[in-house]
């Protein structure tokens, strides 16, 4: 079978390496990238680190506001299909790529797949919740990582083609891990002891477009005494210019890290501060 793979942002990379190598032996896969993560830090570094195969086409979109980002990743995403005319489109997560990618497919008739069907978080404010909600409703097959994602698309009507596998982040962790132990230095190249520091992320949109909620999390930053490391992504290094907001002496900003550097620094902090779906997960499965 031929299947176009979509990916387009940093954790649909990660999630991407894990299906390629069990895929690749029996199908055919066309990797698409729409290009919504461009950076080196948020998208090749990732295709380097984990062997991931180059992708046959980089739509480019770049980015933008939600309407346009996500239709222009639906136009160019139509000529892909009409031109490649898969047997399936593979979608994942919940970012405007899996929108776009899901909705292009679902218009001319090729079946979807979505991997991490079925999880909600009740709250459609969130521009993920209505990605997720739009591509398990067009989707025709449904790969649940948990119990709960099953019977949350039971709530909504969605019983055919619903598969309880597991969840390809974990598989990913395990792939990894060893070879993130091996390779990582980053501890070192930081001066972190291990314990000695917490981890912060934040980039949801409701954490860093709405300033009352952005400055509520900064002003509880000022108030940590220990080393935090601070993993900026490219949207909130934006604001924090914008807010012309300068970090106290406790935090230490970097760029975004790699995957083997950020599993390594997930382990070793005393506790993650984090909005990210995926940094949750890591940390719990990393224990
Ligand atoms: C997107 C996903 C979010 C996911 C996150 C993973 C949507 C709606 N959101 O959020 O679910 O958790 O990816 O990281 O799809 N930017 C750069 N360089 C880049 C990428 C982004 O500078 O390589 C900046 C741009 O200013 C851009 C902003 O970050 O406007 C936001 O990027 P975007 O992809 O729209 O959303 P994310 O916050 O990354
Ligand atoms: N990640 C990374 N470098 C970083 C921050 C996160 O490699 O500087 C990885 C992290 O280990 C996880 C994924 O990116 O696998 C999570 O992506 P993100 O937080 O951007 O999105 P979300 O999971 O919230 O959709």
């Amino acid at each position: 079978m031929k299947v176009v793979s979509v990916v387009g942002a940093r954790p649909e990379f990660i999630q991407a390496a894990p299906v390629s190598r069990a895929l690749r032996p029996r199908h055919q896969e066309v990797l698409v990238h729409t290009g919504q993560h461009y950076d080196y830090q948020m998208s090749a570094l990732f295709f380097q680190e984990l062997g991931l195969p180059a992708p046959d086409y980089n739509l480019e979109v770049g980015s933008g506001p939600h309407g346009q980002q996500t239709g222009e990743i639906l136009a160019r995403m139509e000529r892909v299909l009409m031109d490649e005319r898969p047997d399936w489109v593979l979608v994942r997560g919940d970012t405007n790529s899996t929108l776009a990618g899901a909705l292009a497919a679902a218009k001319l008739h090729v079946p979807v797949g979505h991997i991490e069907a079925g999880l909600r978080s009740f709250n459609r404010w969130m521009p993920e919740e209505i990605n997720r909600i739009v591509a398990d409703h067009v989707a025709d097959l449904l790969f649940c990582p948990t119990p709960t994602a099953v019977s949350n698309l039971a709530a909504e009507g969605i019983l055919q083609g619903v598969h309880l596998v597991g969840d390809v982040m974990y598989e990913a962790i395990l792939h990894n891990l060893s070879l993130a132990e091996a390779r990582s230095q980053v501890l070192a190249r930081l001066g972190l002891v291990p314990h000695g520091y917490l981890l912060l992320t934040v980039h949801r949109a409701e954490n860093t477009d709405i300033w009352e909620n952005l400055r509520a999390i900064l002003a509880a930053l000022d108030r940590l005494e220990e080393p935090v490391i601070f993993l900026v992504h490219p949207r909130t290094r934006k604001r924090l210019r914008e807010m012309g907001w300068q970090p106290g002496p406790a935090v230490h900003m970097v760029e975004p890290q790699g995957y083997f550097d950020t599993l390594m620094l997930e382990k070793n902090a005393r506790l993650l501060l984090t909005d990210s779906g995926g940094m949750q997960k890591e940390v719990y499965c990393l224990g």
